[in-house]
């Protein structure tokens, strides 16, 4: 691609999974008001996660990835937000202490709307109409009318990250992150969990840690990196007018950034290498990610990096892999292979969430606790064999107790689906489904440590 990148070149390529937006001219007007609105986020920021992502391409960090499939306009409120906060702050901490490494946290939170879908249109009991494509563009109810895309509902999603992403600074800055609080909360989920002994030595490990370095001075009055967090914001930036609008120059590199999260992603259903999602994203310099499914072939893939990151630049591109359980033992090594031959500084991370979604005999969509856990076991096992780094999960997971998921401790089981099923679109693990999800994966990371280089410690940022 030689051609000349602007914030707008996207707009002369193929596109899709994009609305059909009826009102061109209302749609216009959006896109200019936002373009004059200030940046959610700013360009130092989305620099300062590329140089902790360059760490996790070496190996010596871990990236943790996660937040809701879609973030929603109804569920907008402080309650949502601390509880996902608090459960992604204590699978950090797990992780953290298991894996002896910095640990980089990034949400699927602040902008995470847009949904690209299987198919356009949806058909209930005979009716059809287009399908809900997330509150960015359309609504979830089955009406007509709320299918309709509607362009004002960009500048809503713009005033919700906004709020959002306010109330995560205050919360990663303003003592609420303190490292002694979140241990105390994480050993009181445990103690309920029918599991709870099996973590119990790693949790006895985090306090121990706690109280010598206490012993030595080093507490949150004193060393502010323990009552503070750098917690980053991220979603898959499909609707590429609402991107472009949001996308400025950084006055200090001279650069473009896209403002509505420091990392962006290229779903699974929008990277054509000659498509308009890859044009935008090879312009912005944000780090940004790739999903990765099992219809990549490991030669699109090095021709998609070449474009992406054609100077090879730690951090800027994490590839996402979502196989499932069963495929990725076919697929991961292969893309392994290519990209380390290339000598690429990728980071891999495992999304197990995507490729495990089942239909359940009630009719739900969910996702077995088993299969995710699986998936992710054998990312690692996979990059052991191969040699390389598994930089990471990503999840979709919530704060609150709902029901989308089966299995975990609780065991809760199709029959229980309907009880408190609340997700917008996909199956997400509830709090006490995230929070053994990190203590499982904590045990492999511990496995993989003796074995590791722990040289990243002392260098922590
Ligand atoms: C998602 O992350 O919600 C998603 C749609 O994933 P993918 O593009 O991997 O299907
Ligand atoms: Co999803």
């Amino acid at each position: 691609m030689t051609h000349a990148w602007t914030p707008q070149s996207w707009r002369k390529f193929p596109v899709v999974q994009m609305p059909n937006y009826g009102d061109m001219e209302k749609l216009a007007q959006t896109e200019a008001k936002l373009a004059d609105f200030p940046p959610l986020v700013f360009a130092g920021e989305a620099r300062k996660l590329q140089r902790k992502l360059s760490r996790v391409a070496k190996g010596k960090a871990f990236l943790l990835q996660g937040g809701d499939c879609a973030e929603s306009f109804a569920e907008h409120s402080a309650d949502n937000i601390r509880d996902f906060f608090r459960v992604f702050l204590q699978m950090a901490v797990v992780l953290t202490f298991a894996g002896g490494k910095p640990l980089v946290k990034v949400g699927r939170i602040a902008g995470q709307f847009a949904k690209p879908r299987s198919a356009d249109m949806e058909t209930r009991d005979g009716a059809q109409l287009p399908s809900y494509r997330g509150d960015i563009i359309n609504g979830i109810e089955f009406t007509k009318e709320a299918r309709v895309p509607d362009p004002h509902r960009q500048i809503m999603a713009y005033r919700q990250s906004a709020a959002t992403l306010n109330l995560l600074r205050a919360f990663a800055m303003g003592g609420y992150a303190n490292l002694e609080h979140v241990h105390r909360w994480t050993m009181g989920a445990l103690k309920d969990s029918p599991f709870g002994e099996r973590y119990d030595e790693l949790a006895e490990r985090i306090s121990e840690s706690l109280g010598f370095m206490r012993a030595c001075g080093i507490n949150p009055d004193t060393a502010p990196q323990l009552r503070q967090t750098e917690f980053f914001t991220s979603h898959e930036a499909l609707l590429l007018g609402y991107e472009e609008a949001l996308t400025r120059v950084d006055s200090t590199s001279g650069h473009w950034y896209a403002t509505s999260g420091h990392m962006l992603w290229i779903g699974d259903r929008t990277r054509q290498l000659d498509h308009a999602h890859v044009e935008f994203f090879r312009g912005i310099k944000n780090p940004i990610g790739l999903k990765c499914g099992p219809s990549i072939s490991a030669d699109e893939l090095l021709r998609l990096i070449d474009v992406l990151d054609p100077e090879n630049e730690a951090g800027r591109l994490t590839l996402i892999t979502r196989y499932g359980v069963d495929e990725i033992e076919k697929h991961l090594p292969q893309l392994l292979r290519a990209v380390k031959a290339e000598g690429r500084q990728v980071i891999w991370s495992c999304d197990p969430m995507h490729g495990n979604t089942i239909s359940a005999e009630s009719g739900y969509k969910t996702r077995p606790f088993d299969r995710i856990l699986g998936e992710v076991r054998n990312f690692m096992n996979i990059h052991k064999a191969e040699g390389t780094h598994a930089g990471g999960i990503h999840v979709e997971m919530t704060g609150k107790n709902v029901t989308e998921c089966t299995g975990g401790a609780f065991a809760l089981a199709d029959k229980d689906l309907h009880d408190r099923y609340h997700s917008h679109c996909d199956p997400r693990l509830n709090a006490d489904q995230a929070l053994e999800l990190a203590f499982l994966i904590a045990e492999e990371l511990k496995k993989g440590q003796s074995d590791s280089d722990l040289s990243g410690i002392a260098a922590a940022e």
